[in-house]
């Protein structure tokens, strides 16, 4: 049986990750709108995995006896200013994300949840990654997107990227 802190903080990141979606998808189309398609697949990758993300949760919730409780989506009502600021955006978001993940850790950690522990290590591990590849994309931004033919070069660079589905079972 879950402890029901950690179970009600297990629930609240199934919204976290939805919204995770919703805002990688505003930003797809942000590009979309802007011809960046290669930057907009990126961004529609991006959010299958958050939906991929949010469905692990409530798998494990589900597994373990907690019970699944939706909350309202927030609308990302985003309006960009360039094209780098989606990228700068996803970074702050990312670290916001893995504070999330870290304080489940330390409340599931307070009671000796290991089985909770266990299944977050691959969110911890993966957080790691996804601030990676932020920063990653920020610094080849920076370095080849301020001129037309070094951003199509980043732009289909960004369509070759190609789905996979998490590593994690639950
Ligand atoms: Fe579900 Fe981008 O973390």
């Amino acid at each position: 049986m879950l402890d029901s802190k950690v179970a009600e903080l297990l629930n609240n990141q199934i919204n976290k990750e939805f919204y995770s979606a919703y805002f990688y998808l505003d930003m797809a189309n942000y590009y979309e709108e802007q011809g960046l398609l290669g930057f907009s697949s990126w961004y529609k990758i991006q959010a299958q995995e958050e939906r991929d993300h949010a469905m692990l949760f409530i798998d494990y919730l589900q597994n373990n006896g907690g019970k699944v409780k939706f909350e309202t989506i927030e609308a990302p009502a985003k309006d960009y200013k360039n094209f780098l600021e989606p990228l700068e955006e996803t970074l702050v978001h990312e670290r916001y994300v893995t504070s999330l993940i870290h304080t489940i850790y330390d409340a599931a950690y307070s009671v000796k949840d290991f089985r909770t522990m266990q299944f977050l290590d691959w969110f911890v591990k993966e957080q790691g990654e996804e601030e990676k590849n932020s920063d990653d994309l920020i610094k080849k931004f920076k370095l080849f997107g301020s001129d037309s033919k070094g951003l199509y070069s980043l732009d289909s660079e960004m369509g070759l990227r190609v789905y996979t589905a998490p590593s994690l079972t639950v």
